[in-house]
């Protein structure tokens, strides 16, 4: 974990947005996975973890604003616990690692809890998104589990967003701790996928990696050759030479950061001519939007500006026709980009999408359009310098979408359906990078892993 100090600075931090009240954190219990005692891997929830470090099931914290106290509520382990568990920490240094003075018996949650609302305090929570913590802040907050979705606490989850959407130097350390693990996978998928083989004996291999280098993989493996299904976690296909595999996947750094990078490698070691066609079109809509990235740009004029470059290279293909700026202005283009340009990234892979994606992403001068495409787009408003976000354009050939829309004769003006029909055994190409926003641009995280056709094809092909 980071220092001491660090945990408490953040703390101090939040309490200052807030006059009076009770802040609430539940950190993340035990998930069964087919009976109570064989689980999922733990993972704490990433604001406790930013606020409170630890990394074991079972703890809450309470921050009681007016007097400014801090509370660890747990658990001390019996000796009966060691048998199974060995020695473990006491929860008072746990609680001392990260700063906090009190901790009590978890036990005691409920009374602090009750007497706080039996004043008529605020008790502010974050918007719940596993099960047992509706039935528990149900219970904590004498209210029904149906209603605990309506109590999340606004200013409680805009305190928060704003914290964490500003990363510190440590936090782009860890980051970049775990894109140099992601960088291990995918240079290890391009030099080893090939024809023959089946995606699961890369995919298991880079979870490998991931496992016994860091925390393990950041979000289930993205590894297909059918990338035309964006998040396809299916792995079970044999590849073949010709084919073009999607690499989405990325690694947890020890204190929780995420790395998530995507590739498309040719299956056999080379482009075909109309592969590289869509892979160049992919790759100059990449750098053009990072080269875009700056404080003070809305993100979906970058998604936009990337939409109109890769428009115009479908349209000196053939694909496309029409006038660009018209096409991307109605949505055409998102019959081959139906995505987002991108999100944050941190903690979580989506950063803080269990806050509530228009308070991560939008804000009162940006309000989330309802069109095909565009309405998916993650991170909408202005960057500011410490924003951590990816850059991920694609281009899929999705049959069953394609034959929706020409069924229904939609942007006829501006889809070549006749020309289509050859590229429905295309697939999909998706590139994406973790940039950091600086004072003046942006930087791109980690080390550079293969990206340009030529480096791709010289690590895919054993060059
Ligand atoms: N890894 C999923 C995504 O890129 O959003
Ligand atoms: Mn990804
Ligand atoms: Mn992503």
């Amino acid at each position: 974990m980071f220092a001491e100090n660090v945990y408490r600075q953040r703390r101090q931090q939040l309490k200052q947005q807030f006059d009076a009240g009770v802040l609430l954190f539940l950190g993340n219990d035990d998930s069964p996975m087919n009976y109570s005692d064989n689980t999922y891997r733990f993972r704490q929830d990433s604001t406790f973890l930013y606020y409170f470090g630890l990394q074991d099931p079972g703890l809450a914290a309470v921050i009681e604003v007016d007097d400014e106290s801090e509370t660890l509520f747990g658990y001390d382990f019996t000796v009966d616990d060691v048998v199974w568990m060995g020695p473990q920490p006491s929860l008072q240094e746990r609680a001392e690692r990260v700063g906090v003075v009190k901790c009590a018996a978890q036990s005691q949650l409920a009374p602090v809890i009750a007497k706080a609302l039996a004043a008529g305090r605020d008790v502010h929570i974050l918007p719940p998104y596993r099960g047992d913590h509706r039935i528990k802040a149900a219970s904590l907050l004498h209210i029904s589990v149906e209603a605990v979705e309506h109590y999340a606490s606004e200013p409680f989850i805009k305190a928060v967003v704003a914290q964490r959407s500003i990363k510190s130097t440590d936090e782009i350390v860890e980051i970049e701790t775990a894109l140099d693990i992601t960088h291990q996978m995918h240079t290890f998928a391009m030099q080893h996928a090939r024809p023959g083989m089946v995606e699961r004996e890369i995919s298991g291999q880079m979870e490998g990696i991931a496992a016994t280098r860091g925390a393990g993989v950041s979000f289930p493996i993205i590894f297909s050759v059918h990338g035309e299904t964006l998040h396809n976690h299916y792995h079970g296909n044999i590849m073949r030479r010709g084919d073009i595999a999607v690499n989405d996947s990325g690694a947890e750094s020890f204190l929780h950061y995420a790395g998530d990078i995507t590739r498309t490698i040719p299956i056999g070691g080379q482009f075909t001519s109309r592969q590289r066609d869509i892979y160049s079109i992919v790759l100059s809509a990449q750098m053009q939007a990072i080269a875009a990235i700056r404080p003070g740009i809305p993100y979906r004029d970058v998604h936009l500006h990337a939409a109109r470059v890769m428009a115009e290279g479908l349209k000196q293909l053939g694909l496309m026709r029409g006038d660009m700026d018209d096409a991307v202005a109605q949505g055409a283009h998102a019959l081959f980009f139906p995505h987002g340009l991108g999100h944050m990234m941190g903690l979580d892979v989506h950063d803080m999408e269990n806050l509530g994606e228009n308070h991560v992403g939008y804000d009162e001068s940006i309000q989330r359009s309802a069109q095909f495409g565009l309405k998916s787009l993650r991170l909408a408003r202005a960057l500011q310098p410490g924003y951590v976000l990816t850059v991920e354009p694609g281009l899929y050939f999705i049959p069953a979408l394609i034959a929706k829309w020409e069924a229904a004769g939609k942007s006829r003006d501006f889809i070549n359906y006749e020309k289509l029909r050859a590229f429905l055994d295309f697939g999909g190409i998706r590139i994406e990078d973790d940039v950091v926003v600086t004072a003046n641009g942006q930087r791109v995280l980690g080390r550079p892993i293969a990206k340009t056709i030529d480096e791709v094809e010289a690590l895919a092909s054993g060059r």
